[in-house]
């Protein structure tokens, strides 16, 4: 028999070892299910030892339960802000200033981007993480540990003799490609959406449950050290030590001897600035020697050895030439700004999009405008504003639309959405989208069926909707004589398209397109359910009990399996063999009476341990919390319990004894 504080040790060095490889160097040496076995066996030997779970354990980055306020996290040392400048004579204004000050003595800088994202402090003590928490107003933030344990590229511990009480501070962010997955997902769920990374990693790190912001791509970049007792002399070696301890640290760095050498650098960064994968706004220009920036010391709320350097947001004003209308997969009318093109920030622009009307009635958005268009190293050009002094005189609002400019039919807008929709399911602009989103890569995957290509499908009469693409290939050789289908592409793509009947249960789930359901929505009610079967036959509640599953979904989910048209599409998929359940080895023996349900236990249990009868629950599809509230179904009661039954009688939540418990099961 191992030892199992000697093996936990071990699984958690592992973990946090394969963490450190995949998310700070990106060089990830293990695969993904040596990683999931790692973890499974680690979250088991835990359970069975509660007494050896220390807070730097890997299981600890997500933790249970909502927070229902953060508290205050006083800063040690405040926490300041940059003054900015805009033109290199503000930086040469900034050197000279830092020449007087030094007289004589000799200076470097170093010269790092400007993260477009949060600053936030990470206090450790005694080598382990004990504190995270926001900037705020520099001198208190928010106390957001939780939340940021959730980020794996930081160190829950860190194994050093002389770094052991210590703080590091840094800029949380989001990559500008999972900024565009995310709003993406936010779209299907019929949620706003975010305008830009920064605010979506502000949104997220303010969120309340941390189970949330770990399922949201969270990273950051460290760029500051403090440690009393360590001595420490320049900032460039504080990135170092960083570096060494395993904190992510931006490679973008470099030591330049003279303002000369920070002119270059800015300009070589603005270079490259739209390369990279996440946002920046400018570059920050710091007194390389620390006693030099504590000679320096600050005025007001800003240091004297530092400045930012900002690049100006790209802009361009250019002419609204027409307002058109696009009709998304669910029927959503997304207004579109179509440019006279102008090239900005490394492309040519010129298409906008306009969100919906609301914005347009805010931001006062005309045809024939004059607008000013923005690119800040962005990902997707803004309108930012009408030139009103140009506005032709002929003109007059946009108005919102009343009939679909595809199909014609009379829109609608629910009650507090801003989107207006086409209620019209066989609306043309609708079937294609929602062909289009079957065959996406994050759902079927299917190669070599483009938006084009299903265009001329649809018009030749190939296909009806995204079910008939089963059926193509007993129509090869018609395929054959549409002009510019050659043979070697249509028998891709209809290998594509047999190579796409292996996908799991929950990608079809997500690729049938039933509204407000995302691709972790997909997972969730895939697991829970089981089958299409059983899910078709759920209720609203049912669907809506599920964790993290609200009502609008729900209410989604059972109009669908309602509707004919649904039933028609699903008798067809399964007739070309696609998956309509999960697989043996991830079903589990849901228990009806068990499904969804939420339990509390108290007291002490004869039969089982307190986490036997929790992995049961869950085994059976049951979910166990902590503390009796209204949300609570059963709380399970053995001897000697306490408050909680106490708390269960008043609210009047269902008491069961063991041998109740038992019946249950059965
Ligand atoms: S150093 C006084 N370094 O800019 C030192 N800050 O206006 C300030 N920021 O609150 C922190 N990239 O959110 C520093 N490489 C970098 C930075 C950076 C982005 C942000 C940070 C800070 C703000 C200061």
């Amino acid at each position: 028999m191992v030892n199992p504080e000697k093996r936990i040790a071990e699984l958690r060095e592992n973990i946090l070892d394969a963490d450190y490889k995949y998310y700070v160097l990106d060089e990830p040496d293990l695969d993904d299910y040596a990683y999931d076995m790692m973890m499974k066996e680690l979250e088991a030997l835990e359970k069975e030892y509660p007494l050896l779970v220390t807070p730097d354990s890997p299981t600890q980055r997500v933790s249970g339960k909502a927070t229902q306020k953060f508290t205050e996290a006083v800063h040690k040392v405040p926490m300041l802000s940059l003054s900015n400048s805009y033109n290199f004579d503000d930086l040469l204004d900034f050197d000279k200033r830092v020449k007087s000050l030094l007289g004589d003595e000799p200076y470097e800088y170093i010269c790092e981007l400007k993260f477009d994202g949060l600053a936030v402090s990470l206090v450790f003590e005694k080598g382990y993480l004990i504190r995270g928490s926001t900037r705020g107003d520099g001198t208190k933030g928010d106390d957001v540990t939780g939340n940021l344990k959730t980020i794996r590229s930081i160190p829950l511990r860190v194994k050093s003799d002389t770094f052991r009480n210590f703080e590091v501070r840094g800029e949380v962010f989001i990559k500008k490609d999972d900024f565009l997955r995310i709003n993406e997902e936010q779209e299907n769920l019929g949620e706003k959406l975010f305008s830009n990374p920064r605010n979506t990693a502000a949104g997220t790190l303010k969120q309340k449950d941390s189970r949330k912001v770990a399922a949201r791509p969270l990273n950051i970049f460290t760029y500051y050290l403090r440690d009393e007792n360590a001595s420490l002399s320049t900032h460039g070696e504080n990135l170092k030590i960083l570096k060494e301890l395993r904190f992510p640290v931006n490679s973008h760095w470099k030591k330049v001897k003279d303002i000369d050498g920070v002119k270059k650098y800015c300009d070589s960064i603005e270079e490259i600035r739209d390369g990279l994968p996440y946002e920046i706004d400018g570059v920050v220009v710091k007194v390389n020697s620390l006693a030099q920036q504590e000679f320096l010391g600050s005025a007001g709320k800003s240091p004297r050895w530092a400045i930012a350097y900002k690049f100006k947001a790209k802009e361009k004003t250019t002419r609204i030439n027409g307002i058109t209308l696009q009709v998304g997969r669910t029927g959503t009318i997304t207004p579109v700004a179509e440019l006279e093109p102008v090239f900005l920030a490394g492309s040519t622009i010129s298409r906008a999009t306009l969100h919906n009307f609301e914005e347009i009635r805010r931001k006062d958005i005309r045809e024939k405008d004059f607008v000013k268009i923005e690119k800040g190293g962005d990902v997707i050009p803004k309108v930012t504003g009408v030139v009103l002094s140009d506005r032709p005189k002929d003109s007059r609002p946009f108005p919102e639309p009343s009939k679909c400019p595809v199909c014609g039919t009379k829109l609608e807008k629910p009650e507090e959405e801003v989107y207006i929709y086409c209620p019209n399911y066989f609306c043309p602009a609708q079937i294609q989208g929602r062909i289009e989103h079957f065959v996406w890569r994050d759902a079927m995957d299917i190669e070599g069926l483009g938006g084009s290509i299903i265009a001329v499908l649809l018009e030749k009469g190939f296909i009806k909707d995204f079910a008939d693409i089963y059926s193509l290939k007993e129509k090869r050789a018609e395929l054959l004589k549409v002009d510019r289908f050659g043979a070697k592409s249509v028998d891709n793509m209809l290998q594509a398209i047999e190579n796409s009947k292996e996908k799991q249960f929950d990608r079809v789930l997500f690729a049938i397109g039933i509204k407000h359901i995302g691709e972790r929505t997909a997972k969730l009610i895939a697991k829970h359910f089981g089958s299409i079967d059983r899910l078709a036959e759920a209720t609203e509640e049912e669907i809506d009990d599920i964790y993290e599953i609200g009502p609008a979904i729900a209410k989604s989910v059972c109009d669908f399996f309602r509707d004919a048209k649904s039933k028609e599409l699903i008798k067809k998929l399964r007739k070309a063999g696609l998956k309509f359940e999960i697989d043996e080895s991830e079903k589990q023996e849901v228990n009806e009476k068990f499904a969804g349900k939420v339990f509390v236990l108290t007291g002490t249990l004869q039969k089982y341990s307190r986490n036997k009868a929790e992995e049961i629950i869950e085994k059976l599809g049951g979910r166990t919390s902590s503390s009796v509230s209204k949300k609570t179904d059963y709380v399970l009661a053995g001897a000697d319990a306490g408050s909680k039954l106490e708390k269960a009688k008043k609210l009047g939540v269902r008491i069961l004894s063991e041998s109740d418990f038992e019946e249950m099961m059965k």
